[in-house]
């Protein structure tokens, strides 16, 4: 793996009470992307934010957004985060009727295109995917909250992605902290999704990012 790694911190465990000082404080501390997650109720048993979160993340701050939709007929909505100012827009390959014209559609409106996987998900549904995509997410824990324990037989999918794909993006995205990051580190992933392992720090974001960027 070439260069340092990405953070991307997630939204969905922030304090939306004050959201502007929390996204303020992350750029602060350093860290690279915005991740927002995006819910449904149906695909997610969950329902979280949508293309105004990302115009509000576009505004206030210079880092990229990185959406993730955990979302049933993504291809509806790819314009609509694309004009809110999303540059990663990832979708789910088990939500997805027809994947390759939805990734193709997210590189057409100029962002750059991702497929996730769920934990139960084999990498075999998404090798063919590989040359469309910028970016591979591999969820770590079970869609809709955040707080979960990673699951850890998720480690030998994030290797197998790696020995395919040598030098593309692999986001794990559910129960990363100080544990299981070095170990997904080790196992070739090069992008950090956290939620409560940062906003939930008991010495605040800072201290949260400083922890786990001093890891490897
Ligand atoms: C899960 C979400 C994750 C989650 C991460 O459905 O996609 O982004 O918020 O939160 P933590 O790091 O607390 O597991
Ligand atoms: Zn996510």
């Amino acid at each position: 793996m070439i260069g340092k790694w990405i953070l991307s911190p997630s939204l969905l465990s922030a304090d939306f009470t004050c959201l502007g000082e929390q996204i303020a404080a992350l750029e602060n501390a350093g860290v690279d992307w915005l991740h927002v997650d995006v819910m449904d109720g149906h695909f997610a048993p969950n329902i979280s934010m949508g293309p105004q979160i990302v115009e509000a993340c576009h505004r206030i701050s210079s880092m990229p957004v990185d959406v993730h939709l955990m979302i049933e007929n993504s291809e509806n909505y790819i314009g609509a985060f694309a004009n809110a100012g999303a540059n990663l827009i990832t979708i789910h390959i088990e939500a997805s009727k027809y994947p390759s014209r939805t990734l193709q559609s997210i590189r057409d409106v100029g962002c750059r295109p991702g497929i996730a996987l769920n934990p139960s998900t084999n990498v075999d549904k998404i090798m063919k995917l590989f040359p469309l995509v910028d970016m591979v997410l591999v969820l770590g824990t079970n869609p809709g909250f955040s707080g979960q324990t990673f699951i850890p037989q998720v480690l030998a999918k994030i290797a197998a992605i790696r020995e395919e794909n040598p030098d593309g993006l692999i986001e794990v995205d559910g129960g990363m902290n100080t544990q299981t990051l070095p170990a997904a580190f080790q196992a070739g992933a090069n992008v950090f999704v956290v939620g409560n392992a940062i906003f939930k720090h008991p010495k605040g974001i800072l201290h949260g990012v400083r922890e786990l960027r001093t890891l490897c």
